[in-house]
């Protein structure tokens, strides 16, 4: 659709382009379209749009745009506004100028745009201009949170802080948290174990990297690991980072699916593990099926009897909220292998940045788990776990459980009734756990994920499409989005829902 790049910026200069190949990008050909209702200046979203069509490479290196005066009258507005716009995106980086023939995508993108389609994120981040980014988020709701509470908790924990605490002197961390984390797994989810076995991390991340880090010390030979499709994306960075190579994992309405090549242990194929969210498949929300449950517990002794080991690293980022139904065991309360390894995190439960988890380890894993941490340095930081220990101990963690249970389950109700009333061609699926629901696209539906995102944009809206979590080439996907419901009021979510309403308007009158 759009001329190869004639013209590109080489050893610091331009090289003359071939006339016949340059043709100009005018707004017919760049889709442009403009809001009068959206309440974003005029400059600002042709300023946006071509953003995104160049950072998508729709236009492509070299590519070379109409004239301020041009794109004006194309768009019916003053040459002060298309003049505005390009003039930012020069000022950014996004455009190069040459003397005399006009302005170009820049060969060199600023360092905050996608470097290349391959990696191109498909969930386009809002940038800041000047009116607050809307988006339907997932996480704990911080304006209810019991500050009270947690203030009495900070400050009884450090009336006679101990030397311990303060030289960083408690490895595993603090161990009367260690305790309380150990309780409450079991009243929670029924998991029966010491406080030895549980190490604080600091949150997610950390977690994995130490988990991630020890194995492949126990196993050297062994760079991949069996990762679900679709997933959370800082986990597939966090096994990228680390120099594995994840392995999809399909996932249908049971949960995740076991791995369907054998693998021969003495090959440096052979996964060092599997991570999975059991609890509720990350984004998908499906709980995992006990039919599922039992495969997963039969590979894992078939593997195990084989000697060709796989460890489970089961991620519970939020099974504390449960609306229907009981929260099922972590499938490491049944297995006998002692190779399954719960990861946990308080991101969901408190707060995301309190930066604080745990691992429950098997035996084996403790010793080795440690000296990683040695040799890492310990990333949780020790002056909070006290006052953590006395929140949990002191029976504030389950009654505020208990309070944004009922505020989040009122929340997801309200969600569901203004979609529905919204009449979108987007279908909710059940939602009987979590902090978000998935809505799917109907397959009338005029735009995909990623464009809808796209158009949200320009009306300050950020949509988490499905299509940024599926990683494997060739999969059959869901397109649809993450709605996030906990973390804001019903008059926030409101207006997040009438700008994904008039976004989808916006596409009707205007198709691109
Ligand atoms: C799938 C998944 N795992 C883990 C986490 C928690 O990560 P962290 O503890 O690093 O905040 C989240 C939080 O959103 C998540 O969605």
């Amino acid at each position: 659709m759009y001329g190869q790049p004639s013209l590109r910026q080489r050893h610091g200069g331009f090289q003359r382009a071939d006339k016949d190949t340059m043709s100009n990008h005018n707004a017919a050909s760049l889709s442009i379209s403009l809001e009068p209702d959206s309440g974003v200046p005029a400059h600002r979203q042709i300023h946006e749009q071509i953003r995104l069509l160049i950072e998508s490479r729709r236009l492509p290196i070299g590519a070379r745009l109409s004239s301020s005066r041009r794109l004006a009258a194309e768009l019916g507005v003053s040459r002060m506004t298309t003049q505005t716009a390009l003039d930012s995106l020069l000022a950014e980086g996004y455009l190069v100028s040459a003397p005399r023939r006009g302005l170009f995508v820049a060969e060199h993108l600023p360092l905050s745009a996608a470097p290349d389609a391959a990696s191109l994120p498909t969930h386009i981040s809002a940038r800041d201009s000047g009116r607050d980014i809307i988006r339907f988020e997932s996480g704990a709701a911080v304006a209810d949170f019991p500050n009270q509470a947690w203030r009495r908790c900070l400050r009884q924990s450090w009336l006679s802080p101990s030397l311990e605490l303060m030289e960083g002197t408690l490895p595993g961390g603090y161990p009367p948290l260690r305790s309380a984390v150990a309780d409450m797994l079991y009243s929670l989810r029924g998991l029966r174990c010491a406080p030895e076995h549980i190490l604080i991390t600091a949150g997610n991340r950390d977690a994995l990297t130490l988990v991630l880090n020890t194995l492949r010390r126990l196993h050297p030979e062994r760079s991949s690991v069996w990762l679900e499709t679709p997933c959370y994306p800082p986990v597939l960075n966090g096994l990228r980072g680390l120099g594995l190579t994840p392995k999809p994992l399909n996932v249908d309405s049971e949960g995740a699916q076991i791995p369907n090549a054998p693998e021969d242990p003495s090959q440096s194929t052979a996964s060092l593990a599997a991570l999975v969210t059991p609890a509720r498949q990350y984004p998908l929300g499906h709980m995992m099926s006990a039919r599922r449950r039992q495969q997963w517990l039969d590979h894992l002794a078939a593997r195990s009897r084989n000697g060709d080991s796989l460890w489970l690293i089961e991620d519970d980022y939020d099974s504390e909220f449960i609306y229907e139904g009981r929260p099922q065991a972590p499938l490491s309360a049944a297995d006998e292998t002692g190779h399954s390894i719960l990861l946990g995190s308080f991101s969901k439960s408190l707060f995301r940045s309190l930066r604080l988890g745990y691992i429950v380890a098997p035996p084996a894993l403790i010793e080795p788990l440690r000296a990683t941490q040695k040799t890492l340095g310990q990333a949780a930081a020790l002056p909070l776990q006290p006052a953590l220990h006395h929140f949990i101990d002191s029976g504030e963690f389950a009654s505020h459980l208990r309070r944004m249970r009922r505020l989040y389950l009122d929340r997801r109700d309200q969600s569901l009734e203004m979609l529905h009333r919204a009449g979108l061609p987007l279908t909710p699926w059940p939602c009987r756990s979590g902090m978000h629901l998935i809505a799917e696209l109907d397959h009338d539906c005029p735009l995909d994920d990623v464009q809808w995102a796209q158009r949200a944009e320009t009306y300050h809206l950020q949509l988490d499409t499905l299509a940024r979590h599926y990683w494997a080439e060739g999969q059959a996907r869901h397109r649809g989005f993450l709605l996030g419901f906990s973390a804001r009021d019903i008059d926030y979510q409101q207006r997040a829902m009438e700008l994904l309403q008039q976004s989808l308007n916006a596409q009707a009158r205007n198709p691109a």
